[in-house]
């Protein structure tokens, strides 16, 4: 029986992603969040980590001279809770090569991917006009939301739609599919 999967979650935001993860995790989930971190202060995903008790910390582009100095000392502030997997939970930055060569990294995304990429997936798909979007679960590569899909989940566009609703809905989606993911690397770990 192999360990429970160590998670570092990274966040920007209000971390309900996050906490359908750490309420996974403590109802029996084959994974553990080990390490909450932010790349900016007052986030509601740092505020629920602390809440569950899990370590946080936060790492800042603007306190380093280069974005390749943010990445290596994000590097090694991940990689001093010796995640199996980084989870990109609405990290509104772009990971460098230093956290990317270490530690395999799982990013969700609320459209399906490739279609509508970038920080406006859902302003993006409404925009078009799309009848179905939804959310995609991936691997990070040097890209911009352009790695191997591992799941992904639709929702419909419904009439009157704003990008808020529908972010909203996507994201009930979006916290499932998650959760559904990381048991499945949990528990078959031949993609390692
Ligand atoms: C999610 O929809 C994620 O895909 C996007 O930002 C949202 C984060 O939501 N990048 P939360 O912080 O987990 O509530």
């Amino acid at each position: 029986m192999s360990h429970p999967l160590r998670l570092v979650v990274l966040v920007s935001g209000s971390g309900t992603n996050l906490q359908a993860v750490l309420d996974a995790a403590s109802s029996g989930a084959p994974f553990e969040v080990v390490a909450v971190g932010a790349d900016r202060d007052g986030t509601g995903g740092v505020d629920r980590a602390a809440a569950a008790g899990v370590p946080t910390f936060v790492c800042k582009v603007a306190d380093f001279d280069s974005r390749a100095d943010w990445d290596l000392a994000l590097a090694r502030l991940v990689g001093d809770h010796t995640p199996d997997v980084v989870v990109s939970a609405g990290f509104m930055k772009v990971l460098g090569a230093a956290v990317l060569e270490a530690v395999p990294v799982l990013n969700t995304h609320p459209a399906l991917l490739p279609s509508f990429p970038g920080t406006h997936g859902v302003r993006d798909a409404l925009r078009h006009g799309v009848r179905v979007t939804g959310c995609t679960c991936h691997w990070v590569d040097a890209g911009v939301d352009t790695g191997p899909i591992v799941d992904q989940r639709a929702v419909r566009v419904e009439p009157g739609d704003t990008v808020e609703t529908l972010h909203e809905r996507i994201k009930v989606q979006e916290r499932t599919m998650l959760v559904e993911v990381l048991s499945a690397l949990a528990t078959d770990r031949s993609w390692r």
